[in-house]
């Protein structure tokens, strides 16, 4: 069961962005339930996202980003002295406001621009798959998903039992890269429990297995 809290305060619905028929929601759908993962999926979007992180470094890490994430760790009360490994990390929003709270982290992306312009020096930088981690089954306390795609096994043999997962979608429902928390919950395998609200123009849940 997914407890949905009051929305932060200061939340604002986002505007129209991408609604269910953006490539990227069809493509996140298929991915937590089960359609494969090719290597030419893979590709592709490695080359989208080389292709979008000098702009994206520069714009898309704003105070509007970072309020999902915060009020998910202040509200949703993930383990903070614990080892997180953030899956799409991208050019590094979550990776600079994990830093200093969580007792360790590591960066993982696909696209190895998006690392490129991710900072240096504050959490180790992965160039990975998040479909074949690189990590034993069971190392991870905490899995971060930022607007990410969700490969539902790979999380669930990472994460060790009674670990969590902290899901953001930046722009809600608007969001490229969505799921709906309760969508997350039935696409990991087992049952999940967890809390889940909306900050800033987005939405976020922390979830643990039942
Ligand atoms: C929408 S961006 C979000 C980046 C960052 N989390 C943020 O919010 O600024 C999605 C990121 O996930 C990465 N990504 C997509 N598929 C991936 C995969 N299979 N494994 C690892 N990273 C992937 C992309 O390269 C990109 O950096």
């Amino acid at each position: 069961m997914i407890v949905e809290l009051p929305a932060h305060p200061e939340y604002q619905p986002p505007g129209s962005f991408a609604g269910p028929d953006h490539p990227m929601r069809k493509l996140t759908r298929a991915m937590a339930f089960g359609e494969p993962w090719t290597s030419h999926d893979a590709e592709r979007v490695a080359t989208i996202f080389d292709g979008l992180a000098a702009e994206w470094s520069e714009r898309h890490v704003d105070l509007t980003k970072a309020a999902p994430v915060l009020d998910a760790i202040e509200r949703g009360r993930p383990p903070l002295d614990a080892s997180w490994i953030e899956l799409g990390s991208g050019t590094g929003a979550g990776t600079r406001l994990l830093d200093g709270l969580a007792r360790q982290q590591i960066s993982v992306d696909l696209s190895e621009q998006m690392l490129a312009h991710a900072p240096s020096g504050l959490a180790p930088k992965v160039r990975a798959d998040s479909s074949r981690l690189p990590f034993a089954a069971d190392s991870a306390d905490v899995i971060l998903l930022i607007n990410m795609l969700l490969f539902p096994n790979e999380v669930d043999r990472v994460l060790r039992p009674g670990g969590h997962v902290v899901w953001v979608n930046t722009l809600g429902d608007q969001t490229p890269i969505h799921l709906l928390p309760a969508d997350v919950a039935v696409a990991l395998p087992g049952d999940w429990i967890g809390v889940a609200s909306q900050a800033g123009t987005g939405l976020w849940a922390v979830l643990e297995r039942g």
